[in-house]
């Protein structure tokens, strides 16, 4: 018996991975967390499966779900929407299931970023542009934010800023970025990426509040950096004609002169 933990990516059915498909189809239990998990993911699941939506239950009462099934040798499909690395609240279940020697796996999924990436058909990291992405939120009401973990901090660096958890507190955000990075610089909010009610807006620092009205929707992401819709950048000299590489020797004495 094992518990499997899933991400089930961004929000469309078809971004999840074939082993995550395969994994819900062969548990006979599946704890999934509330309304950003498509249900179409949930069709997965095998006839007579137990769902169970963990949105109202406390970490004690989704504990002694797999405990029951783990008493019952039934396997566990446990979904969180986009990728479990990030804000998944997977890292509390993991030591749970540890100090009950409760066997586990995990298997990732498509982060929200990227699908918001892809909605704005960008490159974040453009050379000679931006070479960092930094995905962060601000403090929410359940959690405070570390110390240094400031968006000024992050804004030092100049790097891309991939903002979650954070729409509601948009004036917040553009107030304390502006200094930084500058009115005209490029902002791009994307609600529910790859759902069919995707809706994005693009704006900059200084024109943002007006570019998105009264949204109320909170599942976003807020874009913040100059590689947004860029077209002055220097291309990838990766794949350079005149780039000399493993793959591609180039000159009478290339660097690797024997390509395998
Ligand atoms: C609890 S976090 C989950 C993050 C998730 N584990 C991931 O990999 O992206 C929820 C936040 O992620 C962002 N998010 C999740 N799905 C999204 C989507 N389809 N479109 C835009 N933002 C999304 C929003 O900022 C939302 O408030």
């Amino acid at each position: 018996m094992t518990v499997h933990f899933i991400g089930a990516g961004p929000g469309a059915a078809d971004l999840l991975t074939l082993r995550g498909r395969d994994l819900i189809a062969a548990s006979p239990v599946c704890l999934y967390a509330g309304s950003l998990v498509p249900e179409a993911v949930l069709g997965h699941c095998p006839p007579g499966a137990r769902i169970v939506n963990t949105a109202p239950l406390s970490l004690d009462e989704i504990i002694a779900e797999m405990a029951a099934a783990h008493a019952a040798g039934q396997d566990v499909a446990r979904l969180h929407s986009g990728d479990l690395s990030v804000w998944s609240a997977m890292g509390e279940q993991l030591r749970r299931l540890r100090t009950l020697g409760i066997p586990y796996d995990v298997t990732p999924g498509v982060p929200s970023f990227a699908a918001g990436a892809a909605a704005l058909g960008a490159e974040l990291t453009l050379p000679g542009v931006v070479q960092s992405v930094v995905l962060t939120r601000t403090s929410g009401r359940a959690t405070a934010m570390p110390p240094g973990e400031t968006l000024e901090n992050f804004a030092r660096t100049g790097a891309m800023l991939a903002i979650h958890l954070s729409v509601h507190v948009l004036d917040r955000v553009v107030k304390e970025l502006t200094p930084h990075y500058g009115g005209d610089c490029p902002v791009a909010i994307i609600w529910r990426a790859s759902w069919p009610d995707e809706r994005i807006v693009r704006a900059t620092l200084a024109t943002l509040r007006t570019a998105i009205g009264e949204e109320m929707e909170r599942t976003a992401l807020i874009f913040v950096g100059r590689s947004i819709g860029a077209e002055e950048f220097g291309e990838s000299r990766l794949y350079a004609g005149d780039y000399d590489r493993r793959y591609r020797p180039v000159g009478t004495h290339p660097r690797f002169p024997d390509p395998e």
